[in-house]
């Protein structure tokens, strides 16, 4: 008997220490996050270039022109093409007809179950806090930028508010600070030679930066006035930069533009602190689009909660953040054996961080290359218009036609041609 009993102890022992093995395999361990799935699936393998194209002389590479000036996620169409059958949605005519998605008055229009995948999604890669937060959901992070810049600026204010940018800022902001010309606010340039004489100012950090895909602070010192700084954290995603810590700040903008690759859907959303900002951002979207489509909410909510499930459980569609850092990962690599080689064109240099959400190590791989002609160029975008490589050129970004960037984020076969004539152009 007593020897049955021990044999018992021990098995209960072992069974434990799996038990405990397999939750501290699950809780501490990246490959929670990037599950090893029947993934070497031929259908998502990374396209490197040298299947169909390669760096050689063929003259037809000069043939086509190449829209990089956009930053248009087509890259991300084939992982969801493969996964079609779990990110189609039917919508019956019945469906989502009323004005309203939410009993919730503050949120009239914000779809609870878009809320619910939102929070998931952020929880999962933990690059945001949204505990205690109100979540705004608009017509892309653009209608929320604006949403924003209304709740900030006081409507009894006599002079319009500055909105400044550091240099090189996302090409954006100046048109949409100043399109309806509303006087409560104003395009205010760089910010870091902003001198603040005003009694509030915005500031706007995009981190990691569009276009030159560095993470960033706030650079205005403000001196004795009241300075509110709203976050634009559209590429804060673990495929273009080390997820270093969640995000915690004022006013936070998200797109699945450039999480997804769903820019057509038009859904963004922004996490906000204070109660006040937020409804002022709400009445705004109320009084300029009546709310959000509420298609494109469920349309984003399949999407996001695809990718939440393809970190959580064991499928054969690689998990998406996986998926994609690869990709990123082979076309900056790609991009960088060719430029290095090269007299003409200079990258920026990124320092490696530790990923907390993947566990890798890895310098950013940003959405846009932002380059630098070197020698003789004045004009890099001119100097890749004349090889048809078309850029969106310094100037638009409040520095030097030096610089252009170039998006990285097209389609394998447009990637490939650029790769190819940047090549040729030497
Ligand atoms: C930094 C940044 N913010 C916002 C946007 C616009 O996002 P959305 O498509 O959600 O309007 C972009 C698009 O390129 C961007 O680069």
């Amino acid at each position: 008997m007593e020897f049955r009993s021990a044999i018992l102890v021990h098995f209960l022992l072992i069974s434990l220490a799996l038990n405990v093995g397999t939750l501290f395999r699950n809780y501490c361990n990246p490959n929670l996050f990037f599950p090893k799935s029947s993934n070497k699936n031929h259908s998502f393998s990374i396209q490197t270039c040298n299947a169909s194209t390669s760096l050689s002389s063929s003259s037809n590479v000069f043939d086509r022109i190449l829209h990089l000036d956009y930053g248009d996620p087509t890259m991300f169409e084939k992982y969801w093409q493969n996964v079609a059958d779990k990110t189609t949605l039917t919508i019956p005519g019945s469906q989502s007809m009323s004005y309203f998605s939410d009993s919730r008055d503050f949120y009239w229009f914000l779809e609870p179950e878009f809320e619910k995948s939102v929070i998931r999604l952020h929880k999962l890669v933990g690059n945001a806090i949204t505990d205690n937060r109100y979540l705004v959901v608009g017509t892309g992070s653009t209608q929320l930028f604006q949403a924003a810049l209304y709740a900030i600026a006081s409507p009894e204010s006599l002079t319009p508010v500055d909105v400044v940018a550091a240099a090189p800022f996302y090409s954006g902001y100046p048109a949409t600070a100043d399109f309806v010309k509303s006087g409560l606010h104003k395009w205010a340039g760089d910010a870091t030679s902003y001198t603040n004489d005003q009694t509030k100012y915005i500031e706007v950090i995009t981190s990691p930066n569009n276009p030159d895909g560095f993470l960033r602070e706030a650079v205005v010192k403000p001196k004795n006035c009241r300075r509110t700084l709203v976050h634009d954290l559209a590429y804060y995603w673990p495929q273009y930069t080390p997820i270093t810590s969640p995000a915690d700040h004022d006013i936070m903008l998200f797109t699945v533009s450039k999480c997804t690759g769903h820019a057509g859907t038009r859904i963004g959303w922004a996490i906000v602190k204070d109660r006040t900002i937020a409804s002022k951002m709400v009445e705004f979207v109320t009084i300029s689009t009546i709310g959000v489509s509420k298609e494109s909410q469920l349309r984003a909510k399949l999407i996001l909660d695809a990718v939440a499930s393809s970190h959580e459980q064991v499928s054969a569609a690689p998990p998406f953040f996986e998926h994609s850092y690869e990709l990123m990962a082979a076309r900056w690599k790609q991009l960088r054996d060719v430029i290095q080689n090269s007299k003409l064109f200079k990258l920026p240099d990124y320092l490696p961080q530790k990923c907390k959400f993947s566990g890798h190590t890895f310098a950013p791989q940003p959405a846009f290359a932002w380059l630098k002609c070197e020698g003789e160029i004045d004009d890099c975008k001119a100097f890749l218009e004349s090889h048809k490589i078309l850029t969106r050129g310094g100037n638009n970004f409040g520095v030097s036609n030096k610089y252009t960037r170039m998006g990285m984020i097209s389609r394998d076969q447009e990637f490939c041609l650029l790769r190819e004539r940047l090549y040729q152009i030497g």
